[in-house]
């Protein structure tokens, strides 16, 4: 069977990264504004660089749980598996699952605004950091910022639309183009969360809960 999966920050809650929306969110606790725009950036570039900065030590530190161990189990298995993620952290990758498409970046991987390399970031970013390839001092986060253009978009709509299986896992679907994924399905469709999201009524299925108990459990009825 062929499943397309999106996940969001749920999938990583309960490795201790912070998700957006939920109470005490990052979204609460910073102004996304300031942080992840290119207006924020070109305002405050160390503000910037600071946000990402914590957020990478805080990815480093943290391990993946057994929601991502599943998803890495499920895609050594006998199904066609594309795991699409609006995470920026590393923990799918790390828990072994191949080819994770990256639709808003990664936090482990930095870019030059100047000539669009990119490459392995540091722990800790700054803004006089040159780029590696042509010198300039353009670097930034290699993550998409409200308002630039998701990643791969190609390829995931094309996963999505021929895959028998959707599954949007520990996501509040308020952030488009994810949100719309699911209307691109041509197959059945799952929602795994640990509550109704906003679009909750575009699945088929949905099965309410902590991703770590869940994911494994579905997963396990797959293989
Ligand atoms: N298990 C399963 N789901 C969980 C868990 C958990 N342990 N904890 C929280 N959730 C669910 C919440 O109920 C919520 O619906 O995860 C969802 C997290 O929603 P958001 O914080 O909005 O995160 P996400 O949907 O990934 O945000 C999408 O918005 O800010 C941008 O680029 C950012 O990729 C992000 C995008």
């Amino acid at each position: 069977m062929k499943i397309a999966i999106l996940t969001g920050a749920g999938v990583s809650a309960e490795s201790g990264l912070g998700t957006f929306r939920d109470v005490g969110g990052l979204w609460t606790q910073y102004d996304l504004n300031d942080v992840a725009t290119p207006q924020g950036f070109a305002r405050n570039p160390a503000l910037v660089h600071d946000f990402y900065n914590a957020r990478r030590t805080n990815c480093a530190e943290a391990v993946p749980n057994a929601a991502h161990e599943a998803l890495a189990a499920l895609a050594t298995g006998a199904h066609d598996v594309t795991l699409i993620t609006q995470n920026i952290d590393d923990l799918h990758s790390r828990a072994g699952s191949p080819d994770v498409i990256h639709m808003h970046g990664q936090l482990m991987r930095a870019l030059c605004a100047a000539c669009d390399a990119s490459w392995d970031a540091p722990l800790v970013m700054s803004p006089q950091d040159p780029c590696p390839d042509c010198g300039a001092i353009a670097t930034r986060p290699d993550v998409v910022w409200f308002g630039e253009i998701p990643y791969h978009m190609e390829t995931i709509a094309h996963a999505v639309t021929s895959a028998d299986l959707f599954v949007a896992i520990g996501t509040s679907a308020e952030v488009y183009p994810a949100a719309g994924l699911v209307e691109l399905a041509q197959g059945r469709t799952l929602e795994i969360n640990l509550e109704p999201s906003a679009r909750a009524n575009a699945f088929d299925d949905h099965r309410f809960g902590p991703a770590t108990q869940i994911v494994p459990a579905w997963v396990a009825e797959l293989r």
